[in-house]
């Protein structure tokens, strides 16, 4: 029996090929696990209706926690024409696996480090440190979502808001609605998760990232509830920074900022505005964080386009995997992880394309297993 159990779900693309970076360096780290593999993505869409297997929930129930690689996502139509023929035409509809993970198993923390490493050519400035913990279950993605606009809807909309005048004469069928739900609740979740975090790395500011002014319910809940949670953190201040403003700020000043909250759609954005500027996609790692259970991946998707050529660079997947460590309780091996990835990336020979670079994927890994040599603290 061993220590852990974590489930691996490559997913679409280029999910395989930096998933097999992720092998290569867990294989060194040699921690006390097992690795089930997990289906996920397009291929069991396309064959089953099914992104997101019931067997491969029915595994992560006995997992604890998964690595995630990236899959492949269309929109409503795309993906029913994609369907085996016998599957079309019943009804089924696309929902991303990564999203309904999320919500399935409660992981409202999304945390998206973004540091600058020495020496990496496309960092903006070399002084950035920017953590973003973004909501990860309500708001724009929680999936209640209308089209066409339903009559009794329309009428009880029609009944208690004003606003809705603007929309007289439209005819119901031309009208989309997606709803932005925030619990207080919620709110305060993910706002305490960065207090705590500005609180145990010694960061002295929390940024929260909404709208108030202009969307006054539930950014003005999630300001509100923010003022009150950091009242509770005397050492740590609350900045309020509207959402526009900040992707401006996070261009202007990027060094100035260090733990920043946001709501779902709008820390989606920001995450990837601050991903890029520490180096982009390739670099950018996440954590979807719940009470008990949680799913590391890297930002990026299935890249389509570079599947299968091992070019891709697996920055991202292992900077995820050592967020894993972390969550696990492995800090040491995750700080010697992420010392032999800050290595590799400040001598630059191992370097993927995006990089300027000629390495493979697999060439970064066995890289940063160079690195880790059998001296190496925590392995
Ligand atoms: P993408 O992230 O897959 O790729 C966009 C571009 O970023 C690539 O063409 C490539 O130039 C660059 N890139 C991405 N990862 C890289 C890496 N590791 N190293 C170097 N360069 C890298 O986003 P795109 O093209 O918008 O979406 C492709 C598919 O992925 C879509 O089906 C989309 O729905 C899905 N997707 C899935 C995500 C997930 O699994 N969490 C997240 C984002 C997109
Ligand atoms: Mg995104």
């Amino acid at each position: 029996m061993t220590k852990y159990k974590i489930a691996l779900m490559p997913g679409d693309g280029i999910g395989n090929d930096v998933m097999d970076a992720a092998k290569i360096v867990l294989e060194k780290i040699a921690l006390d696990a097992e690795y089930v593999h997990a289906d996920i993505g397009w291929e069991f869409w396309r064959q089953e209706g099914e992104p997101l297997p019931q067997r491969t929930l029915d595994l992560l129930e006995t997992c604890d926690c998964g690595l995630f690689a990236a899959i492949t996502s269309k929109p409503k139509e795309e993906a029913e024409a994609e369907l085996i023929p016998e599957l079309q035409g019943k009804g089924l509809v696309y929902r991303s696996p990564i999203v309904r993970l999320r919500q399935r198993f409660d992981l409202y923390t999304n945390l998206r480090p973004c540091r600058a490493f020495k020496g990496n050519p496309l960092n903006f400035r070399d002084d950035i440190d920017l953590v973003v913990f973004r909501e990860n279950t309500q708001g724009l993605y929680a999936g209640v979502e209308f089209h066409p606009l339903p009559e009794d809807l329309r009428a009880k909309l029609e009944e208690l808001s004003p606003r809705m005048a603007a929309f007289a004469g439209v005819p119901s069928e031309d009208i989309a609605l997606s709803t932005r739900i925030f619990t207080r609740e919620g709110c305060r979740r993910i706002v305490r998760a960065a207090f705590e975090y500005a609180k145990t790395f010694g960061y002295p500011t929390v940024t929260i990232v909404e709208k108030p002014n202009v969307i006054r319910e539930t950014s003005g809940l999630m300001v509100r509830e923010a003022r009150k949670i950091a009242a509770e953190y005397p050492g740590i201040a609350l900045w309020e920074t509207n959402v526009d403003a900040m992707a401006m700020w996070l261009v202007k000043n990027p060094q100035t900022y260090g733990v920043l909250v946001a709501s779902n759609m709008f820390g989606d954005i920001i995450s990837d505005l601050a991903a890029q500027l520490v180096g982009g996609l390739g670099f950018a790692a996440s954590g979807n964080i719940g009470d008990d259970f949680a799913v590391f991946e890297p930002t990026h998707g299935s890249a389509p386009k570079y599947a299968g050529q091992y070019k891709v660079n697996p920055m991202a997947m292992l900077l995820a995997t050592k967020l894993m460590l972390d969550w696990l309780g492995e800090t040491e091996k995750g700080a010697t992880l992420q010392d032999a990835i800050a290595a590799v990336i400040e001598e630059g020979q191992a370097r993927t394309y995006d990089l300027g670079g000629h390495a493979s994927t697999l060439d970064v890994a066995r890289a940063v297993v160079e690195k880790l040599s059998p001296e190496t603290p925590g392995l």
